[in-house]
């Protein structure tokens, strides 16, 4: 399978896409793990298996379902990808974001991003959203940053910055439409380590003294292309376990879906509201 694609490729599964479709979506929503019944809520949906893009990369991991819905939801048009592909599954970074070049080129300009991720913060109880406010590109410090290798200058910038990687607008709509629902939202910075072991008591203790509330084991890759591209990004973790600092109990990925149910409904309502203000 490639794993350097040029804009002829990602212009292809746009096309691909653009041909069964036809509404023009500007809102781009990526559904973790456990929260694929959010997809359920979309209106008119046009169903794509992502086995039916070509070239597109497909996950491996139970819980995470693969598939593109388009349609309409809260009178936005959505392209919603229900699952994504994982550093940890042993695919390269430059496969890990396609996505979201493909979605650039079809025209999306604001990107909502979802995860599960376990909460460092020792004041988040599991079952909550949590705004992603700043990341910790782990990943990235230490070499796989999706955007090493050749510029794609039609894109952005060389060297992009990332003072403002989670748009402060959409940051702001988010609290305003949690206060109105009376939803509890924490806030923080997320973390995306490669997994797919979870950390070691350890590592958590390490990642609180940085400054980290949620770890998790995806996004930060597709924020920074999605940064690149120029989308607005609005960023959501569902807390799914509290991390265990002193190692006094497991976590484990039943766990993380099992709660990820009970997320789903309050993350729904929290992208429902956010998108009936866009
Ligand atoms: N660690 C890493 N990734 C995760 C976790 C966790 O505790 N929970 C959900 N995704």
């Amino acid at each position: 399978m490639k794993t350097k694609y040029t804009i002829e490729d990602m212009d292809r599964i746009a096309d691909e896409i653009r041909s069964r479709i036809s509404v023009q979506p500007e809102i781009g929503l990526i559904l973790g793990s456990g929260l694929g019944p959010l997809s359920e809520s979309i209106e008119n949906p046009t169903i794509i298996p992502y086995h039916d893009l070509t070239g597109w990369p497909l996950s491996t991991v139970e819980g995470h379902a693969g598939e593109l819905v388009i349609g309409n939801l809260e009178g936005q048009d959505v392209l919603v990808m229900n699952g994504r592909i994982h550093y940890y599954e042993g695919y390269e970074m430059s496969q890990v974001t396609l996505p979201i070049r493909v979605m650039q080129r079809l025209g999306i300009k604001t990107l909502i991003v979802t995860n599960a991720a376990g909460g460092i913060n020792q004041d988040f109880v599991p079952g909550n959203p949590m705004l992603i406010t700043d990341h910790l590109n782990f990943l990235g410090m230490a070499g796989a940053n999706p955007l090493r290798g050749p510029n794609l200058d039609e894109f952005g910038t060389r060297f992009p910055d990332m003072s403002q990687a989670y748009d402060r607008e959409l940051i702001e709509i988010t609290r305003g439409v949690a206060k109105e629902q009376g939803l509890t939202l924490y806030e923080g910075v997320y973390v995306c380590l490669s997994g797919p072991t979870f950390e070691t008591p350890a590592d958590l203790r390490f990642l609180a003294g940085a400054g980290v509330d949620a770890v998790g084991m995806s996004t930060v890759p597709e924020v920074i292309v999605a940064n690149h591209g120029g989308q607005r990004v609005l960023g959501i973790s569902g807390i799914t376990n509290s991390s265990n600092l002193y190692g006094e109990a497991e976590t484990t990925h039943e766990e993380v879906i099992e709660t990820g149910l009970i997320l789903a409904p309050k993350m729904m309502d929290l992208i429902r509201g956010v998108l009936r203000l866009l």
